[in-house]
């Protein structure tokens, strides 16, 4: 029960990789806010833990929805000590399908609430002073994909994580990505169905390409989150950490 009396506030928690962290966060005992555009409450009472659990609707790319949900969430616990921007999209299109509206809203839900949480939040921890903020990026930076705005919000994920740590270091406040590599959730599949070839076929190929050649699960993140919002992680900051099975080694 690391995390006993730290709130932590996780979004795209209703299923997937998010649902990981918040199992995990709970296990440690922090108190839990679990926000999705899609209801995140169910099965959060019976999770492991004895902090608190609590579900709030928001779609993060709306600036309302989102100031709603910080100020239930500082209202209720003061402050927030633990804040993992997680909420994703992938739709595919390469340059020829992309529009520049699908790639505006890609940006607005994968990048933009990561400003605007870590302003809401970090001026708390700053008082503080003890903050771990923690972003879902992604391995498919480095290696793959036509995904043109699906690559650039997580190229822009991994900017902004080394921004924030650049402006928060000093203040107790560890900034850090989790760049996964492929995990077959529901978004991961639906995806893979959109791009043609079968799941199983994206999930063969590109676990053939890591040295560890199972197919990650949720949990491979959870442990790594575990960790990083852990003091034993407390001089670690800025790091996009790959969480690939060696997908993107050098030298492969
Ligand atoms: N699964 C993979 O292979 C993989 C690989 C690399 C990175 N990622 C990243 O991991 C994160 C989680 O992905 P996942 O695989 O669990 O996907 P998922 O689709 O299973 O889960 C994503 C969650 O985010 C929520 N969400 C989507 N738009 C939202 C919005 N506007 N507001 C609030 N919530 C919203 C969804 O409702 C869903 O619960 C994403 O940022 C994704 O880009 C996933």
């Amino acid at each position: 029960m690391t995390l006993a009396g730290k709130t932590a506030v996780v979004t795209g928690a209703a299923r997937g990789i998010g649902r990981a962290y918040v199992e995990r966060l709970a296990a440690d005992g922090a108190h839990v806010v679990a926000v999705d555009v899609d209801d995140p409450t169910g099965g959060l009472a019976g999770l492991a833990g004895g902090g608190a659990k609590l579900g709030l609707v928001c779609d993060v790319s709306r600036s309302d929805q989102v100031a709603t949900v910080v100020a239930t969430v500082l209202g209720r616990f003061g402050r927030v000590d633990i804040l993992v921007n997680n909420a994703g999209i992938f739709p595919v299109a390469d340059l020829e399908a992309v529009t520049i509206d699908l790639w505006r809203r890609v940006q607005a839900v994968n990048v933009e609430p990561i400003l605007r949480f870590a302003q809401a939040f970090s001026p708390g921890m700053r008082a503080a002073g003890w903050g771990r903020i923690v972003n879902t990026g992604s391995a498919s930076t480095l290696l793959h994909g036509r995904d043109l705005a699906y690559l650039t919000s997580k190229a822009g994920v991994h900017g902004l994580t080394r921004a924030l740590a650049n402006e928060l270091g000093d203040s107790g406040i560890t900034v850090n990505a989790i760049a996964p590599s492929v995990v077959a959730t529901e978004g991961f599949l639906g995806r893979a169905r959109e791009k043609g070839p079968t799941a199983d076929e994206v999930l063969t190929r590109i676990s053939a390409m890591q040295t560890i050649r199972r197919l990650s699960v949720p949990a491979d993140l959870g442990n790594v989150l575990g960790f990083l919002v852990s003091d034993a992680a407390d001089f670690i900051t800025g790091q996009i950490i790959h969480v690939d099975g060696g997908l993107t080694r050098t030298g492969a």
